[in-house]
């Protein structure tokens, strides 16, 4: 613990020096795009289905999907929306989003709209008390929650829903202490700081989002392991499924290759399997 703590210390050392640049979340969602489903969504889009299942809808809301991505929860909800229903998905990356249309802009069922660009500046574009829910699946991290909460607050009508899923800040632990143990090594490797605001816990998401005009209707933490057979698969699943967005771009193009290699070495070299788990957790609120 302490030799980690350590590590965390000169791990931020590293990212001081370089702070104020940092690293870009939309070309490496960009560039995860065509492999995202087959990697993230092969495990966690099951955890996304379960979660779109218990939001309370009934059937004909006006939802703000915020950092919809390639769409497995706007199909999950578009499933559960009557025709008269409507949907509007927002995006940061033109290729997760492009992803989406193809799949949920069909014009069938209820109708799906699709806005590209910053999620703050999407909700804060919609009037007050206009929308019956606002939902979020892995994206929550990339917002400030303040400013978030005080939109959804304003946006949602009395009785309306949000309904946040996001990693929590201990996710992938055991892979992020050896990616920090690389780059504490080699400083040369990051030339972009990383800003990545996830929760520590669902006990945060309700703290955070349900002090004001919000109560919580439901909160929860989860654990999922990714399976895998050898280090290359590991090195296959951060490249490939973005888990590793807003981390990629901060490392100098010139060693990636390098920092890829050295990584695989390090899980394969480490005496016990390295777990690949994902730790999340859960909010559903409602306006008062
Ligand atoms: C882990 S993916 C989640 C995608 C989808 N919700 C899902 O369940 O698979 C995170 C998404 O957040 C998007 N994103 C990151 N920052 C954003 C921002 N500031 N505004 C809107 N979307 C953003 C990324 O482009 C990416 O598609």
């Amino acid at each position: 613990m302490k030799a980690l703590n350590t590590l965390r210390l000169a791990f931020n050392t590293v990212r001081w020096n370089i702070s104020g640049n940092f690293a870009d979340v939309q070309r490496d969602y960009d560039q995860a795009a065509s492999t995202y489903d087959s990697y993230y969504g092969r495990y966690l889009g099951s955890i996304t289905d379960q979660f779109a299942d218990k939001i309370p809808l009934k059937g004909q809301e006006r939802i703000l999907e915020l950092a919809a991505g390639t769409g497995r929860l706007t199909s999950a909800v578009c499933k559960r929306l009557k025709p008269e229903a409507h949907l509007t998905a927002v995006d940061l990356s033109e290729g997760m989003l492009a992803v989406n249309k193809a799949k949920n802009g069909h014009g069938e069922g209820p109708r799906v709209d699709f806005w590209h660009g910053d999620a703050l500046d999407a909700i804060t574009e919609r009037s007050n008390e206009s929308l019956d829910a606002v939902l979020c699946a892995w994206g929550v991290c990339y917002f400030n929650h303040d400013t978030l909460r005080t939109q959804v607050e304003r946006v949602l009508r009395p009785g309306g829903i949000l309904a946040i899923i996001e990693n929590r800040k201990c996710t992938l632990a055991e892979v992020s202490a050896l990616f920090e143990q690389l780059i504490v090594s080699q400083p040369r490797y990051l030339r972009k700081a990383i800003k990545i605001n996830l929760p520590e816990d669902a006990g945060y998401l309700v703290k955070k989002f349900c002090q004001g005009q919000l109560e919580q209707i439901n909160s929860w933490n989860g654990t999922l392991d990714i399976p895998y057979e050898s280090a290359s698969e590991v090195r296959e699943y951060m490249l490939k499924s973005g888990a590793s967005a807003g981390f990629l771009d901060a490392i100098e193009p010139a060693y990636l290759d390098e920092f890829l290699h050295a990584f695989e070495q390090l899980v394969a070299a480490q005496k016990k399997r390295v777990p690949l788990t994902h730790q999340f957790s859960v909010l559903l609120a409602q306006k008062a």
